[in-house]
């Protein structure tokens, strides 16, 4: 250890993607002359809508280049709010939304009005890492609370109530979820929002995914929590990650601090990714956009079952996002291992558990179904080949 770099303690603490390391050796095979099918990647493979290129170059190219508001174009905020009215059916007023730099600002920024050093923020485990470590980074305290299929691999309000505390704070959860692909049944979700009512507690629910549902129409938590703080992208959905935009449904009486915080964490979004997002609630856009949820929706109904007849266990059948969630113990291996072994026994990229917790996490792997049919078959019967020998 070089013992002239020093860092705050909490940098210890915050564990990188292992995907990274797998993404590294599938490069390297490749390198090499192998062809690799990649189930590691947590984007969708899908371009941006063209119209929204486009309005992003008529921006760029019409010297729309300058900072916003902290809170995001007037236009883009009214328009995501008319998007909520015409796809969810709830009315939300413009100037409780936030736009920010992808949801992960959006986080940064709940967390950053609600953590005091110490205080705690109950997650599920497995779920999407970035979440404990934005609340160690404020010096607050995660808790991954271990769900398993008998919760759909979410919080109920039974362990919500069960594991607070005089220092909790609130909870966070994605629904969709990262890894899980699940979601929390709507009345279970009302019965979470009525115990952190109880409790005085903030209810924070990422919906990134909930654009990404399948089988039944998507419900968001502001039908009936006008208090919960939702976090949601332009990234997934709208298959725009690298363009940084999401945004943050907050009550009112929180915005200005929002907007204090945003002004001084990064000023503002990215303004041609702003002017672009403005053509994602055009009706060809969207159009497309249904397109390519179907198109998801297909892989996920050929891959779930794949998996479950090569012997890889998913008891709950996931109904949202791009991943599945796969127990991989029957293989006999821990699931590091496993990636390792798979990858280079048969070049098929995945994620290992471990990336998303700890309960469990050395028999679970992630599977994403962000490549075509044809790549998916492939895969599957890549995975079959090495499986059965
Ligand atoms: C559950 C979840 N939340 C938030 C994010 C952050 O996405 P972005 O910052 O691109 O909006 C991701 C990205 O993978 C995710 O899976």
């Amino acid at each position: 250890m070089d013992t002239r770099i020093r860092t705050a303690a909490r940098v210890a603490e915050i564990a990188p993607f292992h995907v990274m390391e797998v993404q590294t050796a599938a490069r390297a095979l490749e390198a090499a002359g192998r062809t690799v099918v990649h189930m590691e990647i947590g984007e969708p493979d899908f371009p941006t809508p063209p119209l929204v290129v486009a309005a992003a170059q008529r921006a760029i190219a019409g010297g729309d280049v300058y900072y916003t508001s902290a809170l995001g174009l007037p236009e883009l905020r009214r328009a995501i709010a008319a998007h909520y009215a015409d796809h969810y059916g709830v009315s939300v007023a413009p100037e409780r939304i936030v736009v920010t730099a992808g949801s992960s600002a959006a986080l940064m920024l709940v967390m950053a009005l609600l953590v005091n050093r110490d205080d705690r923020i109950l997650l599920s485990d497995p779920g999407y890492p970035c979440n404990r470590h934005f609340v160690r980074v404020l010096e607050g305290a995660p808790v991954g609370i271990p769900v398993g299929p008998d919760s759909n691999y979410q919080l109920t309000a039974d362990l919500i109530e069960r594991n607070w505390t005089p220092r909790t704070r609130g909870a966070l959860i994605a629904s969709p979820s990262n890894p899980t692909g699940t979601v929390v049944p709507f009345d279970e979700m009302r019965r979470i929002a009525d115990a952190m009512a109880d409790r005085g507690g903030e209810l924070i629910v990422d919906e990134i995914y909930l654009g990404l549902t399948y089988g039944a129409r998507p419900r968001s938590v502001l039908e009936f929590a006008d208090d919960a703080f939702v976090v949601s992208s332009f990234s997934k959905y709208f298959n725009m990650t690298g363009w940084r935009l999401g945004w943050l449904v907050a009550p009112e009486r929180h915005v200005r601090d929002l907007e204090k915080l945003a002004q001084n964490l990064y000023i503002s979004p990215a303004t041609p990714s702003q002017r672009a997002a403005l053509a994602c609630f055009e009706p060809a856009t969207l159009a497309l956009l249904e397109e390519r949820r179907h198109a998801f929706e297909a892989r996920r109904d050929f891959l779930v079952p794949a998996l479950r007849e090569l012997g890889f266990g998913v008891p709950v059948t996931p109904t949202g996002g791009f991943f599945v969630y796969a127990d991989c113990s029957a293989f006999g291996t821990d699931s590091e291992r496993f990636c390792r072994d798979v990858l280079e026994g048969c070049g098929v990229a995945i994620t290992p558990g471990l990336d998303f917790g700890a309960h469990r996490a050395d028999r679970h792997v992630r599977f994403a179904y962000t490549i075509d049919q044809a790549k998916l078959e492939d895969g599957v019967a890549r995975l079959a080949r090495f499986l059965r020998r």
